[in-house]
């Protein structure tokens, strides 16, 4: 199983960024728990991040051709804006899982609607960095 993890917009901040929110861990740090974690279940990862919209959805019509068998996407503020990357998942036929580090629901309305979250077989909102890892569990147990 090769999983991409695709972390959009401002996600690079991480561990700089409202870390009462999102935590101290570095993007680097979170990629690194999640290679080891995926790793030690026989699950290849790789990363992409992106603050661009158009980027995003270049990558996600890419994944079927290098060999990807499922996304991992934190969109970010895009979760809550973008038709077109919602349309670019809807266009591939890879299971998708979509995640975030803090519960959207919990938190201002804007937040509690996400375009993608239809088009991706389920979503794990508000654990932490252990988000990722609980979608790379639920990869392992669906295969
Ligand atoms: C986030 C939640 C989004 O509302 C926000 O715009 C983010 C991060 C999360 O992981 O909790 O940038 O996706």
């Amino acid at each position: 199983m090769k999983l991409l993890v695709i972390h959009g917009p401002n996600l690079n901040r991480l561990g700089e960024r409202e870390v009462d929110i999102y935590g101290t861990l570095s993007l680097d740090d979170i990629n690194a728990k999640i290679t080891d974690y995926a790793g030690q279940k026989g699950i290849t990862t790789h990363f992409f991040q992106s603050n661009h919209e158009g980027e995003i959805v270049d990558k996600i019509h890419e994944a079927p051709k290098d060999g990807t068998t499922g996304i991992i996407l934190n969109g970010a503020a895009y979760s809550h804006t973008s038709v077109a990357i919602r349309d670019a998942l809807a266009s591939v036929e890879l299971p998708k899982i979509e995640v975030h580090l803090s519960n959207i629901h919990a938190r201002e309305e804007f937040r509690n609607h996400s375009y993608s979250a239809a088009v991706c077989k389920g979503i794990i909102s508000g654990f932490g960095p252990n988000s990722y890892l609980l979608a790379v569990d639920a990869f392992a147990l669906e295969s």
